[in-house]
């Protein structure tokens, strides 16, 4: 079978945005589940930003993702998922999940990348990739974020529990908790005092043998 190509899309890409809509709606129906809905513009927008990835089949469409940022890029979120039926369980979406997340990482390595995902072959992989579950009430994301819920069947739920509970399970990526460990100063002033007293006191006895 030929080789699936993964890529940050480019503008050479837009002809595909059609496809790439009708996969999502279609898969969406098929699981009868809720989906963020995206006009044709938003999603040519994201390609002509270098927000997005595309994984073609020689020039057949195989999978696509997107980046969105928030509250001034204070939070990021990797949106809508798709691998075309034709290419699944073959580790494509895997790998375009791989470079959004990269990427995100590398455009905005402050920003907390956020996931509101139904699907459990989302929540497996943004567990690999270090995100952990977290409630509604801890997201302090602006209306925009929201509004992109609005398509969905089960927005209502998320009308009437005032944001604090829905159908998905929201994860988050902490750029924090993935720093070096910060040791404060004094501890490492310490650590080096007691260095040198263990070194005078190695020299001190070879002196004496
Ligand atoms: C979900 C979807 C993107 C997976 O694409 P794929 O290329 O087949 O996935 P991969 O082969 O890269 O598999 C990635 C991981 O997800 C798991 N997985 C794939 N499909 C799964 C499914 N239907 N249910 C549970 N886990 C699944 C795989 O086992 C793999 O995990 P592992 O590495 O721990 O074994 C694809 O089925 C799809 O586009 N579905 C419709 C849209 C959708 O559900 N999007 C997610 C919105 S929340």
């Amino acid at each position: 079978m030929e080789k699936i190509q993964v890529m940050v899309a480019d503008v050479s890409h837009e002809r595909y945005v059609d496809e790439i809509l009708k996969t999502i709606s279609d898969a969406a129906s098929v699981r009868g589940t809720g989906i963020a809905k995206r006009t044709h513009q938003y999603v040519a927008e994201k390609i002509r930003e270098r927000k997005a990835v595309i994984a073609l089949c020689g020039d057949r469409f195989a999978g696509f993702s997107y980046i969105e940022t928030w509250s001034h890029k204070k939070y990021v979120t990797t949106s809508g998922l798709i691998v075309h039926p034709d290419f699944r369980n073959r580790g494509v979406a895997k790998r375009i999940k791989a470079m959004t997340f990269t990427l995100a990482r590398r455009r905005w390595p402050n920003a907390q990348i956020l996931s509101l995902t139904s699907g459990s072959a989302v929540m497996r992989m943004n567990t690999e990739l270090g995100y952990f579950p977290v409630s509604f009430s801890d997201l302090t994301v602006d209306d925009a974020f929201w509004r992109g819920c609005e398509g969905c069947v089960n927005h209502d739920v998320l009308e009437r529990t005032g944001r604090r509970y829905c159908i998905c399970t929201a994860m988050l990526f902490d750029p924090a908790e993935h720093y070096p460990a910060k040791i404060p100063d004094e501890v490492i002033e310490e650590a080096e005092r007691i260095d040198a007293e263990l070194d005078a006191r190695e020299a001190g006895a070879m002196n004496l043998g």
